[in-house]
């Protein structure tokens, strides 16, 4: 079943069932050793799925879950290796959509979900966008997109491996280093080392469109007639240019950023231009995110 959550929607199955499991596997043409989060909907189901969980990993489930925060712990016997990818940690995550939880609730178990798009595409976050990336590898007789419209948050879990003395940033996300360090009162490191450092992180988030990004000092667009361009909304379209996003908030350009390269894809536009946001916070996830697209694409890389 693919299902909405805050963050990008997932395709779930019954963490427990292997051929369930596989079919996600086979439905994203994702290599069998990455490893799954596992998704529940309350708290006192945290000891079924992880044991050893350190305090600070407790204190952050606490402050942050339901919401957009995956905890990498140490497995328990139930976390089989066709979840973990045959590592000994597993990722669990408490997502805050209502439509995510309800599911959750009622069905008591863990749900294995990665984002429901083909392995290297861009996260969806529409339910027509789910269909666009997997609709054709679906059983029309036994698989579901639940639609619970567009997402809210729009990039994927800060991931935080809590296996240590501290916690460290797998993937940047929208709870931020500055966040984890109040709750814990432990320091970390900064989340773009860490995000380079993992080997075990989707190579890239790309759409088809060459990303191309541009300096906001000087955005100069060679003038190209039909490229996509997105900016914040202070940012003017280069002329010849065709926008597709003008967000007025680093919360907004977040939660509209994959369904605007996806509508460059729609348009079939041969390369998209792209004014990364400047700040901190979420804009960081952001920004990891353009560098992951943009590698593709052969720009800043
Ligand atoms: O926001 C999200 O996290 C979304 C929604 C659906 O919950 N899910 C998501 O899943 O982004 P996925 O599979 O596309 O990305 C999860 C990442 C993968 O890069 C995977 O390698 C990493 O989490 N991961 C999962 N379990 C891990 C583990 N035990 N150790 C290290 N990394 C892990
Ligand atoms: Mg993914």
């Amino acid at each position: 079943m693919a299902f909405p959550t805050e963050t990008v929607y997932g395709l779930g199955a019954d963490a427990t069932n292997e051929s369930a499991v596989a079919h996600i596997y086979r439905v994203k043409g994702r290599p069998a050793d990455h490893p799954l989060i596992v998704h529940i909907g309350q708290l006192s189901q945290l000891d079924q799925w992880a044991i050893d969980i350190p305090d600070y990993a407790i204190a952050l489930a606490r402050d942050f879950w339901p919401g957009p925060m995956t905890l990498i712990l140490k497995r328990s016997e139930k976390a089989k290796d066709f979840i973990t990818g045959g590592q000994d940690s597993v990722g669990i995550r408490i997502p805050a959509n209502p439509i995510a939880l309800a599911l959750l609730r009622e069905f008591a178990g863990g749900i294995a979900a990665p984002s429901a798009n083909r392995f290297g595409a861009i996260s969806p976050t529409t339910a027509q966008a789910v269909k666009e990336e997997i609709g054709e590898f679906l059983d029309v007789h036994r698989d579901v997109i639940l639609d619970g419209g567009p997402s809210l948050v729009g990039v994927e879990s800060t991931i935080i491996e809590c296996l240590e003395d501290s916690p460290r940033i797998l993937r940047p996300g929208a709870i931020t280093a500055e966040m984890i360090e109040k709750t814990t009162g432990l320091k970390i490191e900064s989340s773009k080392s860490q995000t380079r450092a993992s080997g075990l992180l989707d190579a890239h988030y790309a759409p088809k469109a060459k990303v191309f990004l541009l300096d906001p000092i000087n955005p100069v667009v060679a003038c190209i007639a039909g490229v996509g361009f997105i900016a914040a909304a202070n940012h003017p379209t280069p002329d010849g240019a065709i926008r597709l996003a003008a967000p007025i908030s680093d919360d907004e350009y977040a939660s509209g950023l994959y369904e605007a390269l996806r509508e460059g894809d729609r348009k079939n536009l041969p390369a998209i231009y792209v004014i990364p946001p400047a700040g901190d916070g979420v804009a960081i996830a952001i920004r990891d995110r353009l560098q992951r697209a943009a590698f593709e694409g052969g720009s800043l890389r």
